[in-house]
């Protein structure tokens, strides 16, 4: 197997272009593709201040390295959820990448901040822990963006992360998502822009570029993470993929090339009727999920109410 563009040896097929790369033309095509996507998409530029969300897996500290190495102004945040060993590792990692490198990282704990970790949220409000997981992300992430002065925030969701949700949500029909299924969300009634810099790029990428770099990631995965069926969209893609490479990016590119017509903008999108009680964030009732969430987790045993504010310090 030769490389394509340089005729040495390749380390790395990739049959969706048809094509072979030997390292140094891996990476070359690899930033390469970051950059069309925050071109494309209009991410952001060199102004911005950018909020990266850090799991500790391969793809949001492959996505540190590249965007440090293109000279976007990033600052890390991540989220400790407290979910036993799985947690302590990804944070270790995270902390270990930021330090090696000099880069600006902030850590928050979801038990701190939430009132208790993922296993405790989910068990207390009876939801499955990915739900609360989200819910609690969504608005950290959002609050930490502002908090630290940036204008959007990016997080290392990669093709086939994406062109599995897309599966699902068409198969469910899931309007409500479709139409918010894009690589570069803008600003919204105090959501701050939301940017998806690896959506050109696989799985086998992302774990190639970091092999390469020597970067040491989390492998294992969430153990909390129960949603088979996405793992199974997943598997489904990559089948098709086996047997009709390219089918996964026509898929989903296919998509966000239609996605205006079959959701238009219309711009008369209402703003969310409340700010929260709580938190003072734009809320769609009157105390938004995440203190709702809170609230619930901190109530004293017995206590079904929702009605007692706590105040974080
Ligand atoms: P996942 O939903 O676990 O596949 O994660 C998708 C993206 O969300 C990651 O690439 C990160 O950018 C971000 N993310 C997930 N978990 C965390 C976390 N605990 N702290 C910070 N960012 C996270
Ligand atoms: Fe959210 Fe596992 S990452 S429950
Ligand atoms: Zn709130």
């Amino acid at each position: 197997m030769k490389c394509r563009a340089c005729r040495s040896k390749a380390i790395i097929d990739i049959p969706r272009h048809n094509a072979a790369f030997c390292g140094t033309c891996f990476d070359a095509y690899l930033i390469e593709q970051v950059r069309k996507s925050i071109e494309e998409y209009q991410m952001f530029s060199q102004e911005d201040r950018v909020l990266l969300a850090v799991s500790g897996g391969k793809d949001s500290l492959a996505l540190w390295d590249i965007l440090e190495r293109l000279g976007y102004r990033t600052i890390g945040y991540h989220l400790d959820l407290g979910i036993d060993e799985y947690s302590v590792e990804s944070t270790e990692k995270t902390v270990r990448f930021a330090r090696e490198r000099n880069l600006t990282l902030h850590v928050e704990e979801i038990a701190r901040e939430a009132g208790g970790s993922v296993v405790d949220i989910s068990k207390v409000t009876r939801r499955p822990p990915c739900s609360a997981c989200g819910v609690s992300k969504r608005h950290l992430f959002n609050r930490a963006a502002k908090t630290y002065g940036c204008t959007v925030l990016a997080t290392g969701h990669n093709l086939d992360d994406e062109a599995s949700r897309l599966l699902g949500n068409i198969l469910h029909w899931q309007d409500g998502y479709l139409e918010k299924q894009n690589p570069s969300l803008p600003e919204d009634e105090g959501l701050i822009r939301k940017v998806k810099p690896l959506n050109r790029l696989t799985e086998k990428e992302m774990a190639t570029y970091s092999f390469m770099k020597g970067i040491d990631y989390v492998i294992r995965e969430c153990p909390m993470s129960f949603d088979a069926k996405q793992l199974f969209y997943k598997k489904v893609m990559n089948e098709i993929e086996k047997e009709s490479p390219g089918t996964k990016q026509a898929f989903y590119f296919g998509f966000l090339q239609r996605r205006e017509r079959f959701y238009p903008e219309t711009g008369d999108k209402s703003p969310p009727p409340y700010i929260c009680q709580v938190c003072e964030e734009p809320s769609y009732s009157e105390i938004c999920s995440f203190c709702r969430l809170r609230l619930k987790v901190t109530a004293p045993p017995g206590d079904e109410s929702l009605s007692r504010p706590r105040t974080t310090s």
